[in-house]
Protein backbone atom coordinates (compact mmCIF):
# COMPACT_ATOMS: atom_id res chain seq x y z
CA UNK A 1 0.00 0.00 0.00
CA UNK A 2 1.23 3.16 -0.94
CA UNK A 3 2.15 5.79 2.29
CA UNK A 4 1.50 9.40 2.15
CA UNK A 5 2.83 11.20 5.35
CA UNK A 6 1.48 14.01 5.84
CA UNK A 7 2.37 17.13 8.39
CA UNK A 8 -0.70 18.81 10.01
CA UNK A 9 0.02 22.42 11.14
CA UNK A 10 -2.26 24.15 13.08
CA UNK A 11 -4.12 20.72 13.44
CA UNK A 12 -6.61 22.65 16.10
CA UNK A 13 -8.85 19.36 17.34
CA UNK A 14 -7.49 17.58 13.95
CA UNK A 15 -9.98 18.34 11.09
CA UNK A 16 -7.87 18.49 8.69
CA UNK A 17 -5.97 14.86 10.00
CA UNK A 18 -10.05 13.45 9.97
CA UNK A 19 -10.24 14.63 6.51
CA UNK A 20 -6.91 12.98 5.57
CA UNK A 21 -7.19 9.45 7.27
CA UNK A 22 -10.82 9.37 5.29
CA UNK A 23 -9.94 10.51 2.03
CA UNK A 24 -6.45 8.53 1.77
CA UNK A 25 -7.55 5.38 3.45
CA UNK A 26 -10.92 5.25 0.86
CA UNK A 27 -8.41 5.54 -2.02
CA UNK A 28 -6.13 2.45 -1.08
CA UNK A 29 -3.22 4.83 0.36
CA UNK A 30 -2.17 4.64 3.67
CA UNK A 31 -2.55 7.67 5.82
CA UNK A 32 0.87 8.38 7.94
CA UNK A 33 0.56 11.87 10.16
CA UNK A 34 4.67 12.58 10.83
CA UNK A 35 3.78 15.79 12.05
CA UNK A 36 1.04 17.89 14.39
CA UNK A 37 0.99 21.09 16.20
CA UNK A 38 -0.84 23.80 17.81
CA UNK A 39 -0.81 26.15 20.51
CA UNK A 40 -3.52 25.35 22.10
CA UNK A 41 -3.25 23.16 24.81
CA UNK A 42 -7.19 22.77 24.94
CA UNK A 43 -7.12 21.76 21.24
CA UNK A 44 -3.99 19.36 21.62
CA UNK A 45 -5.88 17.81 24.69
CA UNK A 46 -8.84 16.76 22.34
CA UNK A 47 -6.53 15.95 19.55
CA UNK A 48 -4.57 13.62 21.72
CA UNK A 49 -7.51 11.85 23.00
CA UNK A 50 -8.91 11.17 19.42
CA UNK A 51 -5.54 10.66 17.67
CA UNK A 52 -3.09 8.80 20.51
CA UNK A 53 -0.65 11.69 19.87
CA UNK A 54 0.31 14.76 21.91
CA UNK A 55 0.75 17.63 18.82
CA UNK A 56 4.09 20.22 20.01
CA UNK A 57 2.95 23.75 20.35
CA UNK A 58 3.90 27.03 18.96
CA UNK A 59 5.35 26.53 15.51
CA UNK A 60 7.29 29.79 15.89
CA UNK A 61 9.37 27.80 18.44
CA UNK A 62 10.07 24.74 15.69
CA UNK A 63 12.48 25.02 13.09
CA UNK A 64 11.46 23.59 9.68
CA UNK A 65 13.93 21.43 9.88
CA UNK A 66 12.23 19.61 12.53
CA UNK A 67 9.23 18.75 10.92
CA UNK A 68 9.61 15.18 9.25
CA UNK A 69 9.97 14.65 5.44
CA UNK A 70 6.09 14.57 4.63
CA UNK A 71 4.51 14.97 0.80
CA UNK A 72 1.37 16.37 2.16
CA UNK A 73 1.27 19.66 4.52
CA UNK A 74 -1.97 20.62 5.60
CA UNK A 75 -2.46 23.83 7.07
CA UNK A 76 -5.65 25.48 8.33
CA UNK A 77 -4.06 28.72 9.40
CA UNK A 78 -5.37 31.16 11.77
CA UNK A 79 -7.86 33.53 10.47
CA UNK A 80 -7.73 36.25 13.03
CA UNK A 81 -6.02 38.38 10.84
CA UNK A 82 -7.76 38.20 8.17
CA UNK A 83 -11.58 37.89 8.84
CA UNK A 84 -13.95 40.51 9.31
CA UNK A 85 -14.61 40.10 12.65
CA UNK A 86 -10.54 41.11 13.42
CA UNK A 87 -8.78 44.17 12.38
CA UNK A 88 -8.46 43.71 8.87
CA UNK A 89 -5.08 44.48 9.02
CA UNK A 90 -3.59 41.64 7.21
CA UNK A 91 0.43 41.29 7.01
CA UNK A 92 0.53 44.20 9.11
CA UNK A 93 -1.05 41.85 12.10
CA UNK A 94 1.88 40.15 13.54
CA UNK A 95 -0.88 36.86 13.49
CA UNK A 96 -1.17 37.05 9.87
CA UNK A 97 2.90 36.38 9.62
CA UNK A 98 1.58 32.89 11.05
CA UNK A 99 1.47 32.56 6.82
CA UNK A 100 5.37 32.94 6.84
CA UNK A 101 5.95 29.89 9.19
CA UNK A 102 4.11 27.61 6.43
CA UNK A 103 6.52 29.12 4.30
CA UNK A 104 9.46 28.17 5.86
CA UNK A 105 8.50 24.45 6.82
CA UNK A 106 7.65 24.15 3.06
CA UNK A 107 10.87 25.90 1.86
CA UNK A 108 13.12 23.66 4.51
CA UNK A 109 11.11 19.75 3.69
CA UNK A 110 9.64 20.89 0.13
CA UNK A 111 6.55 17.86 0.13
CA UNK A 112 5.51 16.93 -2.61
CA UNK A 113 1.74 18.53 -2.36
CA UNK A 114 0.04 21.54 0.19
CA UNK A 115 -3.77 22.23 1.49
CA UNK A 116 -3.52 25.56 2.83
CA UNK A 117 -7.37 26.29 4.32
CA UNK A 118 -8.66 30.32 5.60
CA UNK A 119 -11.80 32.25 5.79
CA UNK A 120 -13.51 33.81 3.07
CA UNK A 121 -12.31 37.08 3.41
CA UNK A 122 -8.84 36.31 2.49
CA UNK A 123 -10.41 36.38 -0.85
CA UNK A 124 -10.70 40.16 -0.52
CA UNK A 125 -8.43 41.20 1.77
CA UNK A 126 -6.25 44.31 1.01
CA UNK A 127 -8.56 44.31 -2.42
CA UNK A 128 -6.96 40.74 -3.24
CA UNK A 129 -3.51 41.92 -2.10
CA UNK A 130 -3.16 39.56 0.66
CA UNK A 131 -3.81 36.50 -1.28
CA UNK A 132 -1.90 37.37 -4.42
CA UNK A 133 1.17 37.98 -2.01
CA UNK A 134 0.79 34.58 -0.50
CA UNK A 135 -0.05 32.75 -3.83
CA UNK A 136 2.96 34.40 -5.19
CA UNK A 137 5.20 33.24 -2.24
CA UNK A 138 4.05 29.59 -2.96
CA UNK A 139 4.93 29.74 -6.20
CA UNK A 140 8.25 31.23 -5.49
CA UNK A 141 8.99 28.16 -3.81
CA UNK A 142 8.33 26.23 -6.86
CA UNK A 143 4.77 25.22 -6.94
CA UNK A 144 1.95 25.21 -9.24
CA UNK A 145 -1.41 26.50 -7.05
CA UNK A 146 -4.77 27.29 -6.99
CA UNK A 147 -7.76 28.22 -4.82
CA UNK A 148 -11.25 28.08 -4.72
CA UNK A 149 -13.41 29.05 -2.04
CA UNK A 150 -15.78 25.73 -0.73
CA UNK A 151 -18.84 25.94 1.10
CA UNK A 152 -19.65 23.59 3.47
CA UNK A 153 -23.45 23.53 2.44
CA UNK A 154 -22.37 22.02 -0.89
CA UNK A 155 -20.70 19.04 0.91
CA UNK A 156 -23.38 17.21 3.19
CA UNK A 157 -23.56 19.61 6.11
CA UNK A 158 -26.24 22.08 7.24
CA UNK A 159 -23.64 24.82 7.73
CA UNK A 160 -22.62 27.88 5.39
CA UNK A 161 -19.41 28.34 6.16
CA UNK A 162 -17.28 29.24 3.14
CA UNK A 163 -13.62 28.66 3.48
CA UNK A 164 -10.39 29.75 1.37
CA UNK A 165 -8.75 26.57 0.25
CA UNK A 166 -5.20 26.84 -1.64
CA UNK A 167 -3.73 23.55 -3.38
CA UNK A 168 -0.26 23.41 -4.48
CA UNK A 169 1.95 20.94 -6.00
CA UNK A 170 5.73 21.01 -6.23
CA UNK A 171 7.12 21.38 -9.76
CA UNK A 172 3.88 22.65 -11.19
CA UNK A 173 0.32 22.23 -11.26
CA UNK A 174 -0.37 18.25 -11.52
CA UNK A 175 -3.95 18.55 -13.11
CA UNK A 176 -6.16 18.53 -10.12
CA UNK A 177 -9.41 18.95 -10.18
CA UNK A 178 -11.40 20.96 -7.62
CA UNK A 179 -14.01 18.87 -6.12
CA UNK A 180 -17.72 19.48 -7.05
CA UNK A 181 -20.22 20.32 -4.13
CA UNK A 182 -22.97 18.24 -4.98
CA UNK A 183 -23.80 16.50 -1.83
CA UNK A 184 -27.34 17.22 -0.62
CA UNK A 185 -27.99 18.92 2.78
CA UNK A 186 -28.02 16.47 5.40
CA UNK A 187 -31.34 17.97 7.58
CA UNK A 188 -31.09 19.18 10.81
CA UNK A 189 -33.42 16.63 12.28
CA UNK A 190 -30.11 14.24 11.79
CA UNK A 191 -28.27 16.53 13.56
CA UNK A 192 -30.02 17.41 16.04
CA UNK A 193 -30.39 15.87 19.76
CA UNK A 194 -33.42 15.56 21.54
CA UNK A 195 -33.83 15.38 25.32
CA UNK A 196 -31.15 18.44 25.62
CA UNK A 197 -30.55 19.16 29.21
CA UNK A 198 -31.87 22.53 30.45
CA UNK A 199 -28.67 24.51 30.89
CA UNK A 200 -28.51 24.72 27.17
CA UNK A 201 -31.58 27.02 27.33
CA UNK A 202 -31.50 30.69 27.02
CA UNK A 203 -32.93 32.30 29.58
CA UNK A 204 -36.85 33.52 29.40
CA UNK A 205 -36.00 36.75 28.26
CA UNK A 206 -33.72 36.38 25.58
CA UNK A 207 -35.69 33.67 24.08
CA UNK A 208 -38.98 35.82 24.06
CA UNK A 209 -36.87 38.81 22.23
CA UNK A 210 -36.11 36.11 19.66
CA UNK A 211 -39.31 35.03 19.12
CA UNK A 212 -40.89 38.75 19.00
CA UNK A 213 -38.04 39.22 16.19
CA UNK A 214 -37.51 35.82 14.39
CA UNK A 215 -41.21 33.89 14.65
CA UNK A 216 -42.20 35.37 11.98
CA UNK A 217 -39.26 34.17 9.71
CA UNK A 218 -39.82 30.56 10.48
CA UNK A 219 -40.89 28.45 7.08
CA UNK A 220 -42.03 25.13 7.09
CA UNK A 221 -42.68 22.96 10.27
CA UNK A 222 -38.82 21.52 10.98
CA UNK A 223 -36.18 22.51 12.84
CA UNK A 224 -34.48 25.73 12.05
CA UNK A 225 -31.10 27.96 13.45
CA UNK A 226 -31.36 31.17 14.85
CA UNK A 227 -28.79 33.89 13.70
CA UNK A 228 -28.28 37.12 15.73
CA UNK A 229 -25.24 39.33 13.64
CA UNK A 230 -23.90 41.92 15.55
CA UNK A 231 -26.46 44.32 14.57
CA UNK A 232 -29.00 42.50 16.78
CA UNK A 233 -31.00 41.45 13.12
CA UNK A 234 -31.88 37.34 13.10
CA UNK A 235 -32.44 35.10 10.29
CA UNK A 236 -34.08 31.65 10.68
CA UNK A 237 -32.50 28.90 8.55
CA UNK A 238 -33.18 25.55 7.89
CA UNK A 239 -29.30 25.29 8.87
CA UNK A 240 -26.43 26.66 10.36
CA UNK A 241 -24.76 29.94 9.88
CA UNK A 242 -21.07 29.61 10.31
CA UNK A 243 -19.96 28.80 14.04
CA UNK A 244 -17.66 30.76 15.22
CA UNK A 245 -14.67 30.72 17.75
CA UNK A 246 -15.43 34.04 19.36
CA UNK A 247 -19.28 34.65 19.00
CA UNK A 248 -21.49 35.40 22.03
CA UNK A 249 -23.17 32.88 23.60
CA UNK A 250 -26.50 33.18 21.90
CA UNK A 251 -25.42 33.74 18.60
CA UNK A 252 -26.77 30.77 17.30
CA UNK A 253 -29.83 29.30 18.95
CA UNK A 254 -31.83 26.27 17.69
CA UNK A 255 -35.49 27.19 17.13
CA UNK A 256 -34.37 30.51 18.86
CA UNK A 257 -34.61 28.57 22.01
CA UNK A 258 -31.11 26.67 22.97
CA UNK A 259 -27.43 26.71 22.34
CA UNK A 260 -25.80 23.40 20.13
CA UNK A 261 -25.11 20.61 22.01
CA UNK A 262 -21.02 19.61 21.78
CA UNK A 263 -22.05 16.53 19.75
CA UNK A 264 -24.27 18.69 17.63
CA UNK A 265 -21.14 21.19 17.01
CA UNK A 266 -19.35 17.85 16.29
CA UNK A 267 -21.62 16.73 13.92
CA UNK A 268 -22.00 20.37 12.14
CA UNK A 269 -18.34 19.90 11.10
CA UNK A 270 -18.63 16.57 10.13
CA UNK A 271 -16.91 14.67 12.63
CA UNK A 272 -17.67 10.89 13.14
CA UNK A 273 -19.89 10.04 15.77
CA UNK A 274 -16.81 8.29 17.40
CA UNK A 275 -15.03 11.83 17.58
CA UNK A 276 -15.02 12.77 21.65
CA UNK A 277 -14.99 16.48 22.66
CA UNK A 278 -14.64 16.71 26.99
CA UNK A 279 -13.80 19.98 27.92
CA UNK A 280 -16.13 23.18 29.65
CA UNK A 281 -18.46 24.10 27.69
CA UNK A 282 -17.09 27.35 26.16
CA UNK A 283 -13.75 25.29 25.19
CA UNK A 284 -15.58 23.29 23.26
CA UNK A 285 -17.71 25.96 21.27
CA UNK A 286 -13.97 27.90 20.52
CA UNK A 287 -12.78 24.83 19.41
CA UNK A 288 -15.82 23.84 16.95
CA UNK A 289 -15.45 27.18 15.79
CA UNK A 290 -12.17 27.00 15.09
CA UNK A 291 -12.37 23.66 12.71
CA UNK A 292 -12.67 23.05 9.53
CA UNK A 293 -15.80 21.54 8.08
CA UNK A 294 -14.24 17.74 7.28
CA UNK A 295 -16.01 16.39 4.52
CA UNK A 296 -14.87 19.70 2.14
CA UNK A 297 -11.38 19.40 3.15
CA UNK A 298 -12.34 15.20 2.62
CA UNK A 299 -13.44 16.06 -0.88
CA UNK A 300 -9.95 18.26 -1.32
CA UNK A 301 -7.89 15.40 -0.48
CA UNK A 302 -9.85 13.01 -2.35
CA UNK A 303 -9.22 14.96 -5.64
CA UNK A 304 -5.98 14.62 -5.04
CA UNK A 305 -5.19 11.29 -4.25
CA UNK A 306 -4.80 10.47 -8.26
CA UNK A 307 -1.80 12.49 -7.86
CA UNK A 308 -0.29 10.50 -5.27
CA UNK A 309 -0.91 6.98 -6.72
CA UNK A 310 0.32 8.52 -9.99
CA UNK A 311 3.75 9.13 -8.48
CA UNK A 312 3.59 5.93 -6.87
CA UNK A 313 3.43 4.62 -10.28
CA UNK A 314 6.14 6.53 -11.90
CA UNK A 315 8.71 6.90 -8.95
CA UNK A 316 8.35 3.58 -6.95
CA UNK A 317 7.25 4.57 -3.54
CA UNK A 318 8.91 7.08 -2.58
CA UNK A 319 6.98 10.65 -2.81
CA UNK A 320 8.18 12.92 -1.69
CA UNK A 321 11.86 13.64 0.68
CA UNK A 322 14.75 15.92 -0.62
CA UNK A 323 15.28 15.40 -4.44
CA UNK A 324 13.21 17.34 -7.29
CA UNK A 325 14.04 20.39 -9.20
CA UNK A 326 13.11 23.49 -7.43
CA UNK A 327 10.95 26.34 -10.49
CA UNK A 328 12.36 29.18 -8.60
CA UNK A 329 14.73 30.23 -5.68
CA UNK A 330 12.58 30.49 -2.58
CA UNK A 331 10.85 34.23 -1.91
CA UNK A 332 9.74 33.70 1.66
CA UNK A 333 12.86 36.37 2.36
CA UNK A 334 11.05 38.84 -0.28
CA UNK A 335 7.92 39.31 1.20
C1 LIG B 1 -8.39 27.69 12.07
S1 LIG B 1 -7.73 26.77 13.36
C2 LIG B 1 -7.16 25.30 12.58
C3 LIG B 1 -8.16 24.18 12.44
C4 LIG B 1 -7.56 22.87 12.08
N1 LIG B 1 -6.58 22.94 11.03
C5 LIG B 1 -8.57 21.80 11.74
O1 LIG B 1 -8.26 20.94 10.96
O2 LIG B 1 -9.68 21.77 12.28
C6 LIG B 1 -6.19 27.57 13.67
C7 LIG B 1 -5.38 26.96 14.79
O3 LIG B 1 -4.09 27.57 14.83
C8 LIG B 1 -3.63 27.52 16.16
N2 LIG B 1 -2.50 28.43 16.31
C9 LIG B 1 -2.50 29.80 16.42
N3 LIG B 1 -1.25 30.26 16.54
C10 LIG B 1 -0.42 29.19 16.50
C11 LIG B 1 0.99 29.03 16.60
N4 LIG B 1 1.80 30.07 16.75
N5 LIG B 1 1.50 27.78 16.51
C12 LIG B 1 0.69 26.70 16.38
N6 LIG B 1 -0.66 26.80 16.30
C13 LIG B 1 -1.21 28.02 16.36
C14 LIG B 1 -4.87 27.87 16.96
O4 LIG B 1 -4.76 27.42 18.30
C15 LIG B 1 -5.98 27.14 16.18
O5 LIG B 1 -6.26 25.88 16.73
Amino acid sequence: MTLVRFADLFCGVGGFRAAAQNALGKAGLEPRCVFSCDIDPKARAVYEVNFGEEPLGDIKRIKGSAVPAHDLLLAGFPCQAFSICGSRRGFEDARGTLFFDIARVLEAKRPASFILENVKQLRGHDGGRTLSRILETLQGLGYGVDWRVLNALDFGLPQKRERVFIVGFRGGWKGFEWPEGVAPMKPLSQILESDVPDSYYASGRIRLDRQKKGAWKRKGGGPTIWHQNKGGNISVYPYSCAMRAGASHNYLLVDGERRLTEREMLRLQGFPESFTISCKYTVARRLMGNSLPVPVAEAVISSMTPFFLRRDEGAGKKLAGSGGTRVKPTAVAGL
